[in-house]
């Protein structure tokens, strides 16, 4: 079998969207299964650059892409960024994309509920407020609107009624005008016509590619550390992360995923709230953020940064299912004298090799260094290991060890072919 999943190692931003696009080339069908325009896969092809938030980094490459049911899909943001894809040249049409017919909507008064709680919140979560939370909870809740429903709009006025009996008690709650019933009906039936043609089924389509032996792609957004799980809870996306997502978010059994392949950025980052035991709140802090141009895709926030952490990443190895890795931005690390990365912690006195699950003691854990050798040479834009300093293959080495998992790619640079294969991960050699 050779399919290959794609997933973030760490808080997200690990460059998956350039891995994910050179690993489309060699795909013939490309699959998101969970999360939605929370995601910001960004893709450099020559001196043109495509932001992507819903769409399956698949139609950079015109390859068959397909959204699966784990998204949770805003049917206008969904629109805005065809037209956008569209005016720099990607025509997408339904011959390359497929919407899951049981994928959830996300819908204003999502959006609006996300900002509400965000913005009375003391605590806050720090989401990218899209509505992607309060989506997945009406989802679980059984009153959520689905693509199929666009497809049969004489049924959403009972279906909006049973959605705003949960949202208008919330609304109301917060001060905030309860939703206009009419107003939400004829915003559906405008965007209706538009949507329904990429309508589909995401579990046939994936049975009809491996009848036909072709390779899929999974391409998964965010990261485990912001699984709803596994990840540093309550700071966390609303959706599954981990590998096996790949599964139940696109309609076929977990055996069908092929090759896990965990994305890890050289140093580590993070947007929004949340414990991060190796920040850097000073000056080389600063550099790695400039260096390594750390602001959100989707939201322009400044990421925060700190050095590598090989015990979160050893633990997001094992949650997730990661086979190999594809490390990235290894020459944003160009030019260090030294180089630290975290193997262990101390809580309250106490040795530990892994991150606890209760948020106060994250909070509390202080990162045990390591001190590694930076080289001064450049890597970037390195193609063979031959074109790295030694010191660069000491430390990408060095965290192979740590973590447990071995490197297959690795990235050196934003541009496409600016990576050295180690193992093919569709051949697994
Ligand atoms: P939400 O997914 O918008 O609910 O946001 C929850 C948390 O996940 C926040 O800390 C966000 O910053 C983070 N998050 C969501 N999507 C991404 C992403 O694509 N990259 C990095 N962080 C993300």
């Amino acid at each position: 079998m050779a399919n290959v999943t794609v997933i973030g190692a760490q808080w997200g931003d690990e460059g998956k969207g350039k891995i994910i696009d050179w690993l489309s080339n060699r795909a013939d069908m490309v699959v998101r299964f969970q999360g939605g325009n929370n995601a910001g896969h960004t893709i450099v092809v020559g001196n043109q650059t495509y932001k992507l938030s819903l769409l399956p980094s698949g139609v950079v490459q015109g390859k068959r892409s397909i959204i699966g049911n784990g998204v949770v899909v805003d049917p206008w943001s969904l629109l805005d960024e065809i037209a956008r894809v569209g005016a720099a040249g990607l025509k997408i049409t339904p011959d390359i994309l497929v919407l899951a017919e049981n994928a959830v909507l996300v819908l204003p008064l999502h959006r609006e509920l996300d900002t509400m709680r965000e913005d009375a919140a003391s605590q806050k979560i720090g989401t990218t407020k899209r509505g992607i939370g309060p989506s997945y909870e009406d989802k679980v809740g059984r009153r959520a609107l689905r693509a199929i429903d666009l497809k049969d709009v004489a049924s959403l006025p009972a279906k909006i009624e049973r959605l705003l009996a949960h949202h208008n008690v919330l609304r109301r709650g917060f001060g905030h005008a309860e939703v206009d019933a009419a107003a939400l009906l004829a915003a559906l039936k405008d965007i209706a016509p538009k949507i329904t043609p990429f309508i589909g089924s995401s579990w046939r389509e994936l049975d009809a590619a491996k009848r036909a032996s072709k390779r899929v792609l999974f391409e998964g957004a965010q990261a485990v550390l912001l699984d709803i799980d596994h990840g540093t809870y309550p700071f966390v996306t609303s959706s599954n992360t981990v590998a096996g997502q790949a599964a139940a978010g696109s309609g076929v059994g977990p055996r069908e995923i092929g090759t896990v392949l965990g994305i890890v950025k050289s140093y580590t980052t993070r947007v929004g709230e949340g414990p991060f035991p190796t920040e850097l709140k000073d000056a080389t802090g600063e550099k790695l953020g400039e260096r390594g141009h750390e602001f959100g895709t989707v939201t322009g926030r400044k990421r925060r940064c700190g050095w590598f952490d090989a015990v979160l990443v050893r633990q997001t190895v094992i949650c997730g299912g990661v086979d190999g890795i594809a490390l990235t931005k290894l020459d944003v690390l160009d030019g260090f004298a030294e180089l630290k990365v975290c193997i262990g912690y101390e809580l309250d006195g106490k040795k530990l090799d892994y991150l606890p699950a209760d948020a106060n003691e994250q909070a509390r854990l202080k990162p045990v260094y390591e001190t590694l050798e930076g080289w001064s040479e450049s890597t970037q834009s390195a193609r063979s290991w031959a074109q790295l300093p030694p010191n660069a293959i000491k430390y990408v080495r060095r965290v192979e060890e740590l973590i447990g998992a071995p490197v297959s790619l690795l990235s050196t640079s934003p541009d496409r072919d600016d990576t050295i294969m180690v193992r093919d991960p569709f051949i697994g050699r």
